[in-house]
């Protein structure tokens, strides 16, 4: 479906929980947050159904997140039900790895196609600081565990932050040498758990540039990342810039919250709720959640917080 600015709307992220194994500086409050009610987030029935439903609109692409997708015991049937239904050509998803050990080769015969993997840092103290809780080797197990189960394209997902990992890098590119993986940098988005980074946090993609200027420019995608290549290296360099660039005009996605809220801009407070709707409501939902997209969201910056009103972890990263 076309939304009210001509951008066509193909890419739906599926939220499938809040909760996570990790708790991680930028995303979420560090004791957790309140649970909420089981009868209040969405079932696998009606996140299937909301799957459908997105197809009918033109839905090819589908991204499940979450929180922490992996944590959600029926994560595997959600995903082989996504990639039964007809229209969505491919489902990828985004977790920290953690546990993809166990979980690579199941998810891929579950018709996962791609992962995308969380690491901000090579250094297992400052791993640990920045998730507050979670193992660096642990994590790269999970990275191995994608690469051996046979993903078609595995990326790596780095948040950058100043003073915390740009001293990394160089060592961070390097894995795009040493593995078959896109690595991406991600501008620190300043969401609401973000407070706790002061302005010297927020810096640019563009710092990526000028530390590694042997960066060669590959042919764009159709994906929200710039693209380069080190020399020789077997996998690309990314570059997503939401908060110095946004790409609001060529957006084509929206999103569904575990809790069924369906946000049409990640930094909107504008939601559309489906729980408990039948399939036809639903449908009515996600046509009229496209058809409020907005053509652009405020400013970012570290003095100008996001106005999603909630925290990462609650949207889908
Ligand atoms: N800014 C940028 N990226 C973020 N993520 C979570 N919170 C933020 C933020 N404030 C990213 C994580 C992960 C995905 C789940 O979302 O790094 O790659
Ligand atoms: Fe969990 Fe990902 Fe948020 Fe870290 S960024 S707390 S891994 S959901």
């Amino acid at each position: 479906m076309v939304d009210a600015y001509g951008r066509k709307i193909t890419y739906l992220r599926l939220s499938v929980t809040e909760l996570c194994n990790l708790r991680c500086r930028y995303c979420m409050p560090g004791d957790g947050l309140c649970k909420k009610r089981h009868e209040d987030m969405l079932t696998r029935e009606e996140m299937l159904s909301a799957v459908k439903a997105a197809a009918e609109l033109g839905i090819t692409k589908l991204r499940i997140t979450g929180g922490e997708p992996l944590v959600k015991g029926d994560v595997l049937a959600i995903c082989r039900g996504a990639a039964q239904t007809e229209g969505i050509e491919e489902v990828c998803i985004t977790t920290n790895g953690t546990l993809l050990p166990e979980l690579a080769k199941p998810l891929r015969e579950a018709g996962v196609s791609r992962v995308n993997i969380s690491l901000d840092t090579l250094n297992a103290e400052k791993y640990a600081y920045i998730t507050r809780r979670g193992s660096l080797d642990q994590a790269l197990r999970g990275i191995d565990a994608a690469l051996n189960a046979g993903f078609d394209r595995v990326k790596i997902n780095t948040v950058l932050i100043g003073g915390f990992n740009d001293g990394e890098i160089p060592a961070l590119a390097e894995l795009t040498r040493k593995y078959p993986v896109d690595l991406r940098f991600i501008e620190l988005m300043p969401m609401v758990d973000s407070r706790e980074f002061g302005p010297e946090a927020f810096i640019p993609c563009s710092v990526v540039r000028e530390k590694l200027p042997e960066l060669a420019a590959e042919p764009q995608d159709n994906g929200v990342a710039r693209l380069y290549r080190l020399p020789g290296a077997q996998g690309r360099i990314g570059l997503i810039s939401p908060v110095s660039s946004h790409f609001c005009g060529t957006c084509n996605r929206i999103r569904l919250t575990a809790d069924g809220k369906i946000k049409p801009c990640l930094h909107s407070a504008q939601e559309f709720p489906i729980k408990g709707l039948d399939y036809r409501g639903v449908l009515e939902q996600m046509r009229a959640a496209i058809l409020a997209k907005p053509a652009c969201h405020g400013e970012l910056s570290a003095r100008r917080h996001s106005c999603a009103g909630r925290s990462m972890n609650q949207i889908g990263g």
